[in-house]
């Protein structure tokens, strides 16, 4: 997760954003820089690593001034290091960048660049927006409309904060899609904030302002001027936030899995951060201690996981089996501990488990290794026991999840294990290189994805409200979305205490078609995927008994539209990642159900965040 802080007032900026930086240090980064504004330079201070390293750079060469911003990085294109650290200056050395999300069009934007003269000093995407604002200065605009010309050049979700030495008087920050926020703070006495997350700025002020997809905000010392990207004028007042640091963490939302939903665009951008190499097409997960030796005498992977994160090994299985060709199966963790499962030194137990605590799922780990077991784990909570004991793991890397409804990380572990089968086909020469490359590309289409369903949760909204008061539900999927259908299933029935079904689609005429009537609506995953044809004839069987349909399918799809009572719509998406997307309507659609019949939906009935006991 990525953090920015920025100033602007009579103060010194440096300690402001270093102490904000360090608020924002639970959301895990690998490098953090700071940039300030002088008379006529920029002065900038960029370590890899810690926080502290920076904060010693700054001890040892100080640098102050009025206006500023910072930035804690996790590494999407280009390793952690200091030169891959923002702040991001131009050639000129008078305009500076700080930058969260994936330039999805990067690469043409550096070709351009690079063809007009450009020196690039370092391997990310990020750097391309400065040289753009550059140019675009350069052509005769100031620094707000060359601001602008460069956000409509950005394709993905991006949040940016730039500032010119030119123009000492103001910060200028976008928010282009989910890929985070931006919390405008207001001070006192003529100071202005700007943060990606609210605990950065909390201790200054309570009165924000959050900017939604689409908008910029010009910040001076009195104030903020704000409109969209396109250059229409809004009209925002500052909001006061509750003064409790938890309540402030929920920021713009009601509660946290809302929160955590929204988050998803940042937190795949974030799990894919140093893993992918866009221009070689090739996946990087050094702390899974994965070599050619072992990736090729590998026989069979077990993933071992509880709950949702068992729902995320279903698909790991399809992805594992169908990319890399090993043999894969699921076992729920808290009956693979106890049926003496065939494990030897060439067997995979990989366990996934957001906390890391899950007392099942280490148990089931410990199985494994008592047998021999190569010992992996996919895990989110960054020192956790399922992240020591393994011999390798994938950190989920989507920072904390708090609502007890796991959502990110749902889809997190999901595109972690689309990468590794792309690492291990790759080591076990199970896949030519323009597959594979194409594979890769296709991550980086991920987030932008994510982002699109989720601005339409207000079609999804209007849904809940027609399906708030059923007493059950059926979803059903086949093939790599048949676990959606699992997974939805368990979010509806967790947070709204509604019983709801996931199945096989093709099981339904071994026995739950009974339950079909008017009363029992039928959730089907029915994507452009290999299994479109036969969910459509799942949609028509549940029809001929009466049972209403909600399905899920792709946008333009009128064949679903026409037979479906509703349809929770979502873009085209690569196959193998479709699960990725097509959960993210059921989370929308589970949690305002919830909302709507008033319910804790943070804190479930008779549920908790880990479950640590047997
Ligand atoms: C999912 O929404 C639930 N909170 C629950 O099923 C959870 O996924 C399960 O308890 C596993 O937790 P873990 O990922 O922390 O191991």
């Amino acid at each position: 997760m990525c953090g920015i802080v920025g100033y602007i007032g009579p103060r010194d900026a440096t300690p402001i954003i270093l102490g904000g930086l360090k608020r924002l240090e639970y959301r895990g980064y690998d490098s953090a820089g700071v940039a300030v504004l002088q008379e006529d330079s920029i002065e900038v201070r960029r370590e890899a690593g810690k926080l502290a390293n920076l904060t010693e750079s700054v001890q040892k060469s100080p640098l102050s001034g009025q206006v500023g911003i910072g930035h804690t990085r996790w590494a999407t294109h280009g390793a952690p290091s200091q030169q891959n650290a923002h702040p991001h200056l131009g050639q000129t050395g008078k305009v500076v960048v700080v930058h969260n999300g994936i330039v999805e069009n990067f690469l043409e934007l550096r070709d351009e660049l690079s063809a007009e003269g450009v020196d690039f000093k370092s391997e990310t995407d990020s750097e391309t927006i400065v040289h753009l604002v550059e140019h675009y200065m350069a052509s005769g605009l100031d620094l707000i409309e060359a601001a602008r010309a460069t956000f409509g050049h950005l394709e993905g979700a991006n949040v940016v904060v730039v500032m010119a030495v030119d123009e000492p008087d103001k910060i200028v920050t976008a928010r282009l899609g989910n890929a985070g926020g931006v919390v405008i703070g207001y001070g006192d006495d003529n100071e202005m904030y700007a943060a990606s997350d609210i605990p950065a700025i909390l201790e200054h002020t309570r009165r924000v302002v959050f900017l939604e997809s689409g908008q910029m905000a010009t910040i001076t010392r009195s104030g903020a001027a704000y409109e969209t990207v396109d250059g229409s004028k809004l009209e925002i007042s500052p909001q006061t936030i509750a003064w409790d640091p938890v309540a402030a963490e929920k920021g713009e939302y009601r509660h946290f899995m809302e929160k955590e939903i929204h988050e998803q665009v940042r937190a795949l951008t974030d799990t894919l951060a140093g893993r992918v190499d866009f221009d070689e097409g090739r996946i990087r997960l050094p702390q899974l201690n994965l070599t050619e030796e072992l990736a090729q005498r590998i026989q069979k992977i077990y993933i071992v996981a509880c709950g949702t994160a068992a729902y995320a090994g279903m698909v790991g299985k399809y992805l594992i089996e169908s990319i890399a060709r090993i043999p894969v199966e699921i076992d729920i963790a808290s009956e693979f501990r106890y049926r003496d499962p065939i494990v030897d030194e060439n067997t995979v137990v990989l366990a996934i488990s957001q906390s890391g605590e899950t007392a099942d799922t280490l148990a089931a780990m410990e199985e494994g290794r008592s047998k021999g077991a190569i010992l992996w784990s996919i895990v989110n909570a960054i020192g956790s026991q399922a992240m020591r004991v393994a011999d390798g793991f994938i950190s989920m890397q989507t920072g904390p999840e708090i609502g007890v409804a796991s959502t990110k990380a749902f889809t997190a572990p999901i595109v972690d294990l689309y990468m590794l089968a792309i690492l291990l086909a790759e080591l076990r020469g199970e896949l030519d290189t323009a597959k594979r490359r194409q594979m890769v590309a296709d991550l980086r289409l991920v987030p932008d994805l994510v982002g699109q369903v989720i601005e339409r949760e207000s079609d999804i909204e209007k849904i809940a409200h027609a399906l708030k008061d059923i007493k059950g539900c059926l979803y059903l999927g086949r093939g790599i979305n048949m676990p959606i259908a699992y997974e939805g299933a368990l979010k509806l029935k967790e947070i709204s205490y509604i019983h709801a079904e996931g199945y096989p689609a093709g099981e339904m005429k071994h026995g739950p078609i009974a339950l079909i009537d008017e009363e029992m609506p039928v959730i089907c995953l029915a994507p452009r995927d290999p299994w479109h044809e036969k969910m459509i004839s799942q949609i028509q069987q549940a029809k001929a008994r009466g049972g209403p349909v909600v399905a899920v399918a792709t946008d333009g799809d009128e064949l679903v539209a026409d037979m479906a009572d509703h349809v929770l719509w979502i873009p085209e998406t690569p196959w193998m990642l479709s699960p990725v997307i097509t959960v993210i309507p059921l989370q929308i659609l589970a949690y305002h159900i919830a909302s709507l019949r008033g319910l804790d939906v943070d804190q479930p009935r008779n549920l908790a965040k880990s479950v640590t006991v047997e």
